[in-house]
């Protein structure tokens, strides 16, 4: 089931070049079980064909608001449809439009007639997107509820660089789904970490682990999409999913300061970080040489990052660790939750293929504190993820009043 299963969503387009994003924006948004109803202006399709939006949307693409014999009036059936209006990309034109209430065409009169959210991904050249018009309009309809995503910074039509580049398909579906999220974890503070540390013998090389960071980012996706306020703590910062503030570290060390600081204020921690239980003793500031000889390196213990937040875990805060096992699964795993305090713990067995390090798909038990388990099929780790944020909502204390959060927030550090 995907994400956006069945939800309705109108996909405006008008007429900027980044349109031909937009084709990108609407098979993701259909891949992840949306309803999408293409509108496109007549300037958009002087950019991308109307074909190529009806090819790949749930119904075909409508372009006015006359002619068509089986909707005589499709803004109002549209507007009232919808569970979200995107306008991708959205021109200075029509954010003026929206700004004044002006009903021009389809797209327009379908923005009018809908009580949805409504959401604009803005792309303009840097010197359209700076002027204080432009940006006096977004403000406005800022104020009254429009959700803008982006732009960014990056190249922009006949190869400049600047403000103004529209954001990334992904990141747009990604607050698409924050703002569709079915909103259990709506304001949730949760603290995730993810990779395998790398702990330095020297200035160029280092002790690590196979972790590909792949299941704790499918956490963090999982909870943002649900509507949570993320906080992810990982060693592979540069493949983090969007919505959600990313902190990199690189040595356990690191991690466990990060975890210090963050975790106190998470209702929900998941610890699926490798984390290296042993790193040099000392850290040779420069590169070794090879004409030394082969050096013999000492390792000592690291902190247990995990053990440590069980132990100072203040009350009402759900607890996950991973246990990556080889043998024995349910009796390593079920000592680990108990010796480190843990509400539950999700247990793979790596030595099984297409388990765990490095692969897209886990398999995984996951045992609670209080004796039960169940166990999740080989499956694509986001559905692992899911699967875990289930139970550790369930977890969660309900009667804690929850506070607004802002589904546009794309901060990353
Ligand atoms: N963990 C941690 N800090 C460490 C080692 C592990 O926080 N120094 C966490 C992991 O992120 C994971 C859980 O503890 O959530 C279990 O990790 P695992 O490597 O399976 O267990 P270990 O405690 O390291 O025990 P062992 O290596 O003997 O299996």
């Amino acid at each position: 089931m995907g994400t956006l299963s069945g939800r309705r969503v109108v996909l405006g387009v008008t007429g900027g070049i980044a349109a031909y994003k937009a084709v990108e924006v609407c098979r993701r948004l259909v891949d992840a079980g949306a309803h999408v109803s293409p509108i496109m202006t007549d300037r958009a399709r002087e950019m991308v064909g109307a074909a190529t939006f009806s090819a790949l949307a749930s119904e075909p693409t409508r372009t006015s608001l006359f002619h068509d014999p089986d909707t005589p009036i499709p803004h109002t059936v549209l507007g009232q449809q919808a569970e979200l209006v995107v306008i991708c990309p959205a021109t200075a034109r029509i954010i003026s439009d929206i700004r004044t209430g002006r009903s021009a065409d389809l797209l327009t009169a379908t923005i009018l007639a809908t009580r949805a959210p409504v959401m604009v991904c803005p792309a303009m050249h840097t010197e359209m997107w700076e002027q204080a018009s432009v940006q006096e309009n977004l403000e406005v309809i800022a104020s009254r509820g429009v959700l803008i995503v982006g732009p960014e910074r990056g190249r922009l039509a006949g190869g400049d660089l600047g403000e103004g580049r529209m954001a990334d398909p992904e990141t747009i579906v990604a607050a698409i789904e924050r703002t569709l999220a079915p909103g259990d974890l709506v304001a949730r503070r949760v603290l995730v970490t993810a990779g395998g540390t790398r702990e330095p013998i020297d200035a160029v090389r280092y002790v690590g682990n196979r972790s590909s960071g792949k299941q704790g980012h499918a956490v963090a996706a999982e909870a943002a999409a649900r509507g949570a306020d993320v906080v992810l703590v990982t060693t592979k910062p540069e493949q983090a999913p969007t919505g959600v503030r990313v902190v990199a570290v690189e040595t356990a060390a690191e991690m466990a300061t990060a975890c210090a600081l963050e975790a106190p204020d998470a209702e929900i921690v998941v610890m699926a970080a490798a984390v290296a239980d042993f790193r040099p003793a000392e850290i040779v500031e420069k590169k070794l040489k090879k004409h030394d000889g082969a050096p013999s390196v000492e390792l000592v213990a690291t902190a247990d990052i995990l053990a440590d937040l069980g132990a100072r875990k203040p009350s009402g805060q759900v607890l996950v660790g991973l246990a990556a096992e080889t043998d024995d699964l349910v009796a390593n795993a079920a000592e680990k939750l108990r010796r480190k305090k843990l509400d539950m713990i999700v247990a793979n067995d790596v030595s099984k293929p297409g388990v765990g390090f490095e692969h897209e798909t886990n398999e995984v038990i996951v045992l609670m504190a209080d004796g039960t388990r169940h166990h999740v099929p080989l499956s694509d780790k986001r559905d692992i993820a899911r699967a875990v944020l289930d139970a550790a909502g369930a977890l969660l204390d309900t009667d804690r009043p929850s506070s607004p959060v802002d589904p546009t927030n794309q901060e990353q550090e």
